[in-house]
Parts: C-alpha cells; structure tokens; sequence
C-alpha cells in the first residue's frame, strides 16, 4: 500500500500537505508535525456515502428520557475515588498526566494492587520484573492483579477481552502501537488511534480504562490537544520530585465536578493518602522569622493552610534575581510592582526568592495576600506573629478582593488554633456566624495591611 507523508498540528489535529510555522486552523505556532499516514482502503471511501442510506431518526423529548442510575465502582483509595467525583463510572476511560518521575505508575499500580477486583495493568515501559519490585515496595500481596507487558494494542485488546479485569490500566498510551497505523509508537497518529480504539473496548465491554500520558516541555499531554477531548476524565498528577507532596486533579470530568483533587505524600513504601493537608504544610517550628507567613488557600474543595516563605536579599550581581518554588514568576513580579507602586516599597536592588511550603504548586488567588505579607516582612526584617494568617486576592490597583468560600476557610484556621485572619473588607459584609474562636480583620488596600501588621 502506498504510504504518504502530512503534516499534523500537535494543537487542534489539524492535517495540512505542507510543514507551516503558524497552524491556519488554531493559530498556534510550531505545532506541525511530520506523519506517515496509510490511505484509507476503499472499502473505507465507501463510507462517504452513508448520508444517503441512513434512515431518518426521531428525537426523543428530553422529559421522556429514562435514567438509569449511574453505578459506580467504589475505590480503596479515597483521595482518587473522590478525585473522580465518587468511584469509577463503567465504561468510562481515563487519562492520567503527569511529569516523568512524578509517581503517575506507582499511583495506579498501587491503585491494582489495593483493588478487591481483577485488574489488568499493561507496561509497555518496564518489564514485568521491574513491576514487581515495586509491587514489593509498596508492599502488598495481591492474588487479583495481572501484569502483561506488551506493546501490541491488538495483543493487548485480545488479552483483556479474553480475562475480562474489572479494570485496565494501560502504561502508557506513548509506548503501545496500533498495528492498523503505520507511523512510530508516540507519534500523534499512533496516541489518537489507540485511544479511540481503548474508548472503543471500554463502551463495549463496560470496563473502565486509566490511560497514563506523558507530558511534555510546555506541561500538557503530549500527543494532540484532541486526545482530551475523546477520553470522559483528565487527571493531572503534579508536584516537586524533591518534595514528597503530589496532587491528583481533574482537569476534566464527564461525571463530575472539577473541584475535586487528591493529596499524596510519595513514601518509601508508595503513595500515602493525605486526609489532613493543613497540618503538613505548615512548618512546625515555634519561631517566628521574619519573611515567614500562612495563607489560607481552598484548592479544589478543600481549605488548606499553607505557610509562605520569601527572602528579600541585597542583591550582589548586576541584575536582581526573582525566583518562585511552587507559585507563577509573572504573577510575583506583579505583586512586586504593585508593591512598589502603592505602598513605596522598593525591591529594585533586591534578590527576591519565594517558597511554598511542600513543593505545592498553589492555583488559589487568595495567597496573595499572604505572599504579599512575607515579602513585606522579610524586606523590613519584621516577624509575623505565627498565630496570623492571610487570605486574599490582590489587584493591581493594591485593593484587597475578596475571595470565594470565607466562612469555610476561617473555620479552618480557627481549628488550627490560629488567633488572627486578615481578609478582605469585602468579605466581611457578607460574612454569617462569625467564629467566636478567631479574630476577623477586613482590609481594603495593601496600606490597610501595612498599618495594621507592620506598623
Ligand atoms: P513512578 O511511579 O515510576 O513515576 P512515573 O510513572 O510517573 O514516571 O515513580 C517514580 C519515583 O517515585 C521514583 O523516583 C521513585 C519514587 N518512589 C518512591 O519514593 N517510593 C515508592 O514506594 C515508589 C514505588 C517509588
Ligand atoms: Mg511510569
């Protein structure tokens, strides 16, 4: 069969004949890349003219149609069992991203190996050896999980039609090759077809599908954008490597809410479950240090207290440095320049380096307020009493802006034992049953938080 070569856009799958800069379809640039395609057999061409055989369909009104209550397969880990919105849906397939290294095939091997149910986890990557040694770090015997490393999809389809697992994990969808596709295993047409194909297996058989993703350099799942579209769920596992601390979230759920995530600590034994967030990232010592302070962020549902460390140093070489562990280095400058520009702080001549507690990278606008405190406190050299904590947006006017869930991020402080919370004004009005255990501060500008803190 005569094989020819396009160009595919790594964003949208767009197909074009010639290599371009920019995608004419996205408008992304740099995402072409070159595919060796097989012309679709004519018996496929005839497809073309189904328009003219199909029969006319009549719609049913969407009172009338029928419900049947989703089951779902309940999960032993409960951090993943909520992230997917309250156990596996059957028949449903499931990506799981993530950086190399991040604990993406400790998390589902763990996941098989805790499981009541026949599992079958493919490894296109390591051999079944190597499975088994970590099977031996995490440490649990199963009698229920099957192990095949084999890269073949059609092999692999064969085997799992045949064992019928409750469950099939696929590592990773970058290493299995369709053998209906002729291009290189990872290539964006292999990613595609074999994933359409797993969607295929799943809706037919009812098995659910966790598919793990390689990332690439700009942190999406490498393979085209379309990828996310065909799978019902994308998990993203992130994290600091040197730090234990891992994030499970959903990026996208068909059956339900993207504000669930789980926390894991990454132990010599596996991934532990982390039910109680607060109390691990916050540092334990009594001291209170001067660049040292405590957001109370909400990330997903849940409120979690997280201390924030910055260092404002004079800087020695010619450019100052700015450097962020764990949260965005333009949103730092902007909080610096705001600084700057309203409240006459100068940090022009300063290394500025800033610090989240456990490596967690922070989504939650609300630790503004906090990181806007530790960079105020290291520049003057004033401690923050350690019984304080912040929680609040910052604009770039230097206003305070209130911030979604209050009353449930001031009952967790207030649990913690904290004794003060700044908040925004804003947040104040609307505040019900304020909390006898904590003093409540509203602020309405990066002034307000001068004078009342570090004055
Ligand atoms: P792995 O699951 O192989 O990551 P991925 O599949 O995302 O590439 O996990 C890799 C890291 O996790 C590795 O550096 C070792 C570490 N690890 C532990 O710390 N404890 C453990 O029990 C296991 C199994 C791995
Ligand atoms: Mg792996």
């Amino acid at each position: 069969m005569k094989t020819k070569k396009v160009y595919i856009c790594s964003n949208c799958g767009h197909k074009n004949s010639k290599w371009e800069g920019k995608c004419s379809t996205c408008d992304e640039w740099n995402t072409y890349v070159e595919e060796i395609i097989v012309p679709q057999s004519k018996s496929e061409k005839k497809k073309a003219s189904w328009l003219k055989e199909s029969n006319e369909q009549t719609p049913t009104l969407i009172q009338n149609v029928i419900q049947n209550n989703i089951y779902r397969l309940p999960l032993t880990d409960k951090e993943l069992h909520r992230t997917l919105g309250g156990g596996l849906v059957p028949g449903s397939i499931i990506l799981v991203g993530g950086d190399p290294g991040i604990g993406k095939s400790t998390l589902l091997l763990q996941l098989a190996l805790k499981s009541q149910f026949e599992i079958l986890y493919v490894s296109g990557e390591e051999s079944a050896e190597q499975i088994k040694m970590r099977a031996d770090r995490i440490g649990i015997n199963n009698d229920k999980c099957h192990v095949l490393t084999e890269t073949n999809l059609s092999k692999i389809l064969k085997t799992a039609h045949a064992l019928k697992p409750s469950i099939l994990i696929i590592d990773s969808i970058q290493t299995i090759v369709s053998p209906a596709v002729e291009s290189a295993p990872g290539s964006i047409s292999q990613v595609r077809e074999c994933t359409v194909d797993l969607q295929q297996f799943a809706k037919e058989t009812n098995v659910p599908v966790f598919i793990i993703g390689h990332i690439n350099k700009e942190g999406s799942i490498a393979g085209p954008k379309t990828l996310e579209h065909i799978v019902d769920t994308v998990l993203q596992f992130e994290g600091d490597r040197n730090h234990i601390y891992r994030i499970l979230r959903t990026k996208k759920n068909r059956f339900g809410s993207t504000d669930e995530m789980g926390i894991y600590a990454m132990e010599s034994y596996g991934l532990r479950q982390v039910e109680n967030p607060s109390e691990l990232l916050l540092s334990q010592s009594d001291d209170t240090l001067s660049g040292s302070t405590v957001a109370v962020t909400v990330e997903g549902m849940r409120p979690m207290l997280i201390e924030t460390q910055a260092l404002v140093s004079q800087a020695i070489y010619g450019t100052p440095q700015r450097s962020a562990t764990g949260f965005d280095l333009r949103r730092l400058s902007m909080l610096l320049a705001v600084l700057e520009k309203r409240a006459g702080l100068f940090f022009g001549q300063n290394d500025v380096f800033l610090n989240m507690a456990g490596g967690l990278k922070v989504h939650d606008t609300a630790i503004d307020l906090s990181i806007v405190s530790s960079l105020i406190s290291s520049l003057q050299n004033i401690p923050v009493n350690s019984k304080i904590c912040f929680t609040g947006e910052v604009g770039l006017t230097g206003e305070i802006r209130a911030v979604n869930r209050i009353e449930q991020r001031i009952e967790e402080a207030a649990r913690l034992g904290f004794e003060e919370i700044y908040i925004s004004k804003y947040n104040m009005k609307g505040l019900k049953n304020k909390s006898s255990k904590i003093n409540v501060h509203g602020l309405g500008k990066i002034e307000d938080l001068i004078g009342d803190v570090f004055s």
